[in-house]
């Protein structure tokens, strides 16, 4: 079976501001540096998987602006496979507007623009990678429906369907869509989103990850900064923990953590030493500003 790994999702540029505190409402502050950079969740993961030497196909709608046709070409010289992302006339790319505080916390506004528009009938149109897929990867900045599409033709095809629930909506996901989840990565907000359980502590996180077993996902990773990632492990909570490091700005942590796992994953590596490999990745991209610029490759990841 080939290992490629097909990322559905969002490719924004970001604008990242450095800020001392995060604006309140109604408050105007002045910032420092200020970088553009390639983002998107579903962007990020796919640059995560190709750098730390996974082999990628992404799926997914930019505007036919010059923010889009900047990151066509960047995705591609990535070595990203990107015949099914497409350039859509009279709508913009994304964007997302993102200040980062001194701690490295940072506030994302994302301007959907043509992420919005990608739809099932793309997915259908890419079926032939599907055929070929070990893992389909997804998060949720892209519609919904469209995900669907994407994790029914994951399963037809026999790919394990990886899903970062990332950002949380509004609304409940629908169970159709979980059922067919296999790995679902939530941060410990996210989690608390899906289960009603306030993530604290091993105790808690066992809870969390018990309910969103029950809404019918497979395997459950909360994702949890510094104090590393809690699964199960024939039904025992662990808790795996990632290296102490500085701070920097945590944007696209979470997509280098998803695009690690499923790299490892692709190469028959077990869950516990796949959250590891992923664990290290994401410890290194908060240490650098920005998405695209902070996702190492893996030579750092053998370094570390
Ligand atoms: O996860 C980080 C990403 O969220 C940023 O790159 C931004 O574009 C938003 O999609």
């Amino acid at each position: 079976m080939t290992k490629r790994i097909i990322v559905v999702g969002s490719c924004n540029t970001d604008m990242v501001i450095r800020v001392d505190h995060l604006p309140l409402p109604g408050e105007t502050i002045i910032g420092h540096d200020f970088i553009t950079n390639q983002g998107g969740k579903g962007a990020n993961q796919a640059v995560a998987v190709r750098r730390l030497g996974g082999e990628t196909a992404f799926i997914a709608r930019l505007g036919n602006d010059d923010f889009g046709k900047n990151s066509l070409r960047l995705l591609t010289e990535e070595g990203i496979d990107t015949q099914y992302v497409a350039l859509t006339d009279g709508i913009s790319t994304g964007v997302a507007l993102i200040p980062v505080d001194d701690k490295g916390e940072n506030s994302i506004i994302v301007s959907s623009g043509a992420n919005a528009l990608l739809s099932p009938d793309d997915i259908e149109a890419a079926e032939p990678l599907f055929r070929e897929a070990a893992i389909l990867l997804m998060q949720l900045e892209t519609p919904i429906p469209t995900l669907v599409s994407a994790a029914r033709l994951a399963k037809r095809y026999g790919a394990t369907v990886v899903l970062n629930p990332a950002p949380y909506p509004k609304e409940p996901l629908p169970a159709e869509l979980l059922e067919m989840v296999d790995i679902i990565t939530p941060n410990e907000t996210e989690a608390a989103g899906m289960s009603g359980v306030k993530v604290a502590d091993e105790g808690s996180a066992l809870k969390a990850i018990q309910a969103i077993q029950r809404q019918g996902v497979g395997n459950v990773i909360i994702t949890a900064g510094a104090a590393g990632a809690y699964t199960t492990m024939d039904g025992q909570l662990v808790c795996i923990p990632t290296n102490k490091v500085d701070v920097v700005d945590t944007t696209a942590a979470g997509d280098t953590f998803c695009g690690a796992l499923c790299v490892a994953l692709s190469r028959g590596k077990d869950f516990a030493e796949a959250i590891r490999f992923a664990n290290k990745a994401a410890s290194i991209s908060v240490t650098r500003i920005g998405a695209w610029r902070s996702i190492p490759y893996e030579k750092e990841i053998l370094n570390s």
